[in-house]
């Protein structure tokens, strides 16, 4: 095969080389290749000035990216949050109206004898009750919890979804038996959390007429607009038949199941929810996300949600000591750069206050200060 050897030896330049030779004036190029250089910039400089004309367009049709009042916060008014008129003109049945928290487990024995004197000291109206399941607190942390006014009352526990609940939500579908409370005689219930602390009375809820209602969850690392609600405090009116509804969608409805009953929640009700004022979910978070906001909420606000950190939790589910709890409130108040701290020692204050009030309930239940 000696074509093909000759062909491989040839230097690439002579075929470009053999190229140019049909162009007899190799000169006539350059104005040429001039000309095209002059077209193809024209044409660049147009095509992005389209585009820029193009972006601006957008840009003015384009709505403001949405801040929320969380992000553009401005002290602008000090109207009443309610109508006290019109309040007053709601009659209140308080063997109908329940405020309900939920104990899963001895930690929060305290924290709900604390809640149930700071319901004393706003003097609210309404029934309190605490639900737990039988087996899994003991008598003496109930009998604690219990002593400034919470009746306990045993409920089943309700199965979470068979996969993907996290472990510290496995126990919140049972908060869904609230809906069953018309079987004790109550129409309308707040729930809360047993991380909150009430400030000021809150019964204009129960004059409400809807069926259901929460406040917006607020996240301090996301800042935007967010819709969802908060399940740590909500407003239902009862009705088992109702229950029974939600109950039946926890394995079928499409929500993360990660999120326990607050996703369930947010999509059961997610359309017809009413969304309630934040003074009525005083969550930390809004402090740490606005502190200007969480500042002028301060005159309405009904109550504290201890989110972020809690002043009572030492991430052991017993009972806690009076000695464990003090330390406990200090060494969180030096948590997030101690920006809570005003709210942590308000608990302390409560639940000292607490101690004092109730001193022989707690001493019936077995309990000595200091043990
Ligand atoms: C709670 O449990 C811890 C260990 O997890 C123990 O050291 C502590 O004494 C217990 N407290 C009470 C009040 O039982
Ligand atoms: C609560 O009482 C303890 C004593 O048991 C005291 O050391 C603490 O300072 C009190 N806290 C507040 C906020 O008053």
């Amino acid at each position: 095969m000696p074509e093909l050897r000759i062909l491989s030896f040839m230097p690439p330049y002579r075929h470009r080389h053999r190229g140019l030779t049909t162009v007899r004036q190799p000169w006539i190029w350059f104005p040429l290749m001039l000309g095209c250089a002059v077209v193809l910039h024209l044409r660049i400089a147009w095509q992005l000035s389209e585009a820029r004309s193009a972006r601006d367009h957008d840009d003015e049709c384009r709505p403001e990216p949405i801040r929320t009042i969380l992000d553009n916060f401005q002290h602008l008014h000090d109207l009443p949050v309610v109508n006290e008129q019109f309040f007053r003109s709601v009659p209140l049945v308080r063997s109908e109206n329940a405020i309900v928290t939920s104990m899963y487990n001895d930690a929060f024995a305290v924290p709900i004898a604390t809640l149930g004197h700071s319901l004393n000291k706003a003097d609210s109206t309404a029934r309190r009750i605490v639900f737990y399941f039988p087996g899994q607190v003991t008598e003496r942390a109930l009998c604690i919890a219990t002593a400034s006014g919470f009746e306990p009352h045993a409920v089943s526990r309700i199965e979470p979804p068979a996969d993907g609940v996290f472990e510290h939500f496995m126990d919140q579908f049972t908060k869904l038996s609230i809906w069953k409370f018309d079987e004790l005689g109550i129409k309308a219930v707040v729930y809360l959390d047993a991380d909150t602390l009430v400030r000021r009375n809150f019964d204009e809820l129960f004059a409400m007429p809807f069926n259901f209602a929460a406040v917006p969850d607020v996240y301090f690392w996301d800042p935007g607009f967010d819709i969802a609600f908060n399940a740590g405090v909500l407003f239902v009116r009862t009705s088992t038949k109702m229950f029974h509804h939600l109950v039946r969608q926890i394995n079928t409805a499409r929500y993360p199941h990660g999120e326990a009953e607050q996703a369930l929640l947010n999509v059961f009700h997610g359309a017809d929810a009413v969304r309630l004022p934040y003074i009525y979910n005083g969550n930390l978070a809004i402090k740490k996300r606005n502190p200007e906001m969480w500042e002028a909420l301060q005159p309405e606000l009904r109550l504290i949600h201890y989110t972020l950190v809690k002043p009572f939790w030492r991430g052991v589910y017993n009972e806690t000591g009076v000695e464990d709890m003090h330390r406990n409130v200090l060494e969180k108040a030096e948590a997030w750069d101690g920006i809570f701290r005003d709210e942590l020692l308000e608990w302390e204050e409560v639940w000292n206050e607490t101690r004092a009030t109730h001193r022989s309930a707690f001493t019936r239940c077995g309990w000595k200060d200091g043990h």
